[in-house]
């Protein structure tokens, strides 16, 4: 694997491999060292969990570590991200991690030829994808229920506007999961094959293991959305969550809308830090592998 731009490209093979290694890195029976191996960050878009989780990985696993700081850098000069990269080459990066608000700008970038061999990690990528979100969701899941195949997954929220959604899908599709999807039809995107959709809370969570809610993505939303109406038949409450099921959520999110704050208090709601957790360990399996492939 010398890239990582979505799950489509990744079998299951690949994902339950980058799954084993992240949990021998957990359990520590995995030691590794990249010192030769020059690893940079860069972040189009705000971020969190995601860039911090990264940057802890690249020190667990001994990488050099760089942060591109988009502000201070010569694209604010005009630069185009094509040289930009092929100057990171030159100088030495051997592995680019980037969120970028483009849809498909990663995987166009990997397809391109550099002065030097450059993998690339997608750390989302506009509404399109989050493959290292889904692949520690996929181990948090994991962890938890020893067959997945059995299992049902509700995502709710607004899923038309989330990267995460569609990765998680198509990684949890590979795992033959049932996956509903629970949003209004504002929310509720392009159809997917396979995925069950509700509108009806109840009837949604009425037979679910797992329940995913999602960030209302205000930021990417252009027209009008009735948050009150949104609140008042999607939020997740103390009252409306099933007993037993495990509450994920990516982050960050939006207390009070996606779900009301006191539900963070559950026991079924200790899985959200857990996934931030677990992140860093499927990062380093990430880094680690794509930097295997270049013999660093
Ligand atoms: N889950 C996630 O991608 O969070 P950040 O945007 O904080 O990285």
């Amino acid at each position: 694997m010398k890239h990582l731009i979505d799950i489509e490209s990744l079998t299951t093979d690949e994902i339950n491999q980058i799954c084993a290694k992240a949990l021998d890195f957990e359990k520590g029976i995995r030691k590794t060292n990249h010192q030769n191996a020059n690893v940079i960050n860069m972040f189009f878009e705000n971020s969190t969990r995601t860039r911090l989780s990264f940057e802890m990985a690249e020190n667990k696993i001994n990488c050099n570590k760089f942060n591109f700081s988009i502000d201070t850098s010569s694209i604010n000069k005009g630069e185009d991200i094509f040289d930009t990269i092929n100057n990171l080459s030159a100088i030495g990066m051997n592995a680019i991690v980037m969120r970028h608000w483009d849809n498909d700008l990663i995987k166009e970038l990997s397809k391109k030829r550099y002065f030097q061999e450059i993998s690339f990690v997608n750390a989302g990528s506009g509404t399109s994808a989050h493959p290292t979100q889904a692949l520690l969701d996929y181990y948090t899941i994991k962890k938890h229920f020893l067959d997945v195949s059995k299992k049902t997954i509700t995502i709710v929220g607004d899923i038309a506007h989330s990267r995460v959604a569609k990765s998680d899908i198509a990684l949890l599709k590979k795992f033959n999961m049932r996956i509903k999807c629970l949003a209004p039809e504002y929310f509720a995107g392009e159809k997917i094959e396979g995925v069950e959709y509700y509108t009806d809370l109840k009837e949604a969570f009425s037979d679910t293991d797992i329940i995913m809610a999602l960030r209302i993505q205000k930021e990417r939303i252009q027209e009008h959305i009735d948050f009150d109406d949104y609140i008042k038949n999607y939020q997740i409450t103390k009252e409306n969550l099933p007993y037993a099921a495990f509450l994920m959520h990516p982050g960050p999110i939006n207390k009070n809308i996606e779900l009301r704050e006191d539900v963070l208090e559950t026991q079924n709601a200790r899985t959200i830090l857990n996934q931030a957790k677990n992140g860093v360990y499927i990062r380093m399996a990430v880094l680690d592998t794509v930097l295997i492939s270049q013999g660093l």
